[in-house]
C-alpha cells in the first residue's frame, strides 16, 4: 500500500513539475533570425507571456490611448495618407486592393488607406479597435493563405520572431501582392521593440518569396526608411 501512495503521488508531482515548466515555456536562447548580421533580437523576454505583456504595458494604457484617438488622430492620419498616396501613384496599390495594416493599434492607418480610397483596409493588433483593428498576433496572423493585395507595417521592430513576422505576410499576400514597411535604420526605436535592425540586408534574405521592389527615405513618426517587397508568383516544384 505504501509504495502504491508514493508512486501516485511521484506521478502527481511530476505531472505538476511538467506543467508548472511548460506554462513558462521558455524561449529558445538563439533563433534563426538571431543568427542573421544586422538584425539584433533584444535580450530580456524571457517568456513568449513576458513580451506580449510587455507590448500589452503601453498599447492599454488608458491615458495614451485617450491621446491617439484625439490630439494625435487626424494628424497621423494626414502623413499616412501622404504615404498612401505616393504608393498609389507608383501602383503599388489601388482602390481595389484589399490591404491590411500589421500593427495598426487604433487604427489612423486603416482610416488613412480609406480615406485615399482602398475601401477594403483592415488592421491587425493584440488590441482590437473596433471597426478598423481586429485582434491577432502578427507571429500567427488569423488569415488565410492569400488574403491580401496589400500590407504595410510600421512594427518590424516589435517582432520577436522576424522570421515569423515576415513568414506570416509572405503567407497572406497574394502572388503578386505588395509589402511595405517602414523600419528604423538610423536610429534605435524605444523600449518597447523586440529587435534592431541595422540594414536592409537582414528584410532580403527575411521577405524569401518576394523581390525588391524599392528603399527609399521616409520621415514616419520616428522611421527613417520605407522598404516595398513584391510576392512572386508560386512557382511550381519540378
Ligand atoms: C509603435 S506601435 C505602432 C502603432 C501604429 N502602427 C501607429 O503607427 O500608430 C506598435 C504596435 O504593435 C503592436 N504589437 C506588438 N506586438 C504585436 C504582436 N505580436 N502582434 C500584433 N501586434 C503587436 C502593439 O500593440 C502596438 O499597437
Ligand atoms: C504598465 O507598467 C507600469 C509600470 O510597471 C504599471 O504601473 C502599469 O499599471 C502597467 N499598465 C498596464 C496597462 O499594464
Ligand atoms: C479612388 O478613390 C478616391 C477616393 O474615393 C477617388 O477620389 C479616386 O477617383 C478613385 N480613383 C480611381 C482610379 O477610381
Amino acid at each position: 500500500m505504501k509504495s502504491k501512495s508514493f508512486i501516485a503521488f511521484f506521478i502527481l508531482s511530476t505531472t505538476l513539475l511538467f506543467l508548472y515548466i511548460s506554462h513558462k515555456t521558455p524561449l529558445p536562447t538563439t533563433t534563426a533570425a538571431a543568427a542573421i548580421p544586422d538584425l539584433k533580437i533584444r535580450p530580456g523576454y524571457t517568456t513568449y507571456e513576458s513580451y506580449i505583456h510587455h507590448q500589452l504595458n503601453k498599447t492599454l494604457n488608458p491615458k495614451l490611448r485617450e491621446i491617439w484617438k484625439t490630439r494625435d488622430w487626424d494628424r497621423k492620419i494626414r502623413v499616412f495618407a501622404g504615404f498612401f498616396g505616393d504608393l498609389k501613384q507608383k501602383n503599388l496599390l489601388s482602390n481595389s486592393s484589399k490591404a491590411l495594416s500589421v500593427g495598426a493599434r487604433m487604427g489612423q492607418e486603416v482610416e488613412a488607406l480609406k480615406r485615399v480610397g482602398v475601401s477594403d483596409s483592415i488592421g491587425l493588433d493584440l488590441v482590437p479597435s473596433s471597426p478598423l483593428v481586429v485582434r491577432g498576433d502578427f507571429h500567427h496572423q488569423p488569415f488565410d493563405d492569400g488574403s491580401f493585395d496589400f500590407e504595410f507595417s510600421n512594427v518590424f521592430d516589435h517582432a520577436l520572431y522576424p522570421e515569423k513576422f515576415v513568414g506570416e505576410i509572405e503567407r497572406t499576400l497574394r502572388p503578386g501582392g505588395v509589402c511595405v514597411l517602414h523600419v528604423a535604420l538610423k536610429r534605435r526605436s524605444d523600449k518597447y521593440s523586440a529587435n534592431d535592425l541595422f540594414s536592409v540586408e537582414p528584410l532580403k534574405k527575411l521577405f524569401k518569396r518576394s523581390e525588391l521592389v524599392h528603399v527609399r527615405p521616409v520621415d514616419g513618426f520616428g522611421l527613417d526608411t520605407e522598404v516595398v517587397f513584391r510576392r512572386k508568383p508560386v512557382t511550381r516544384a519540378l
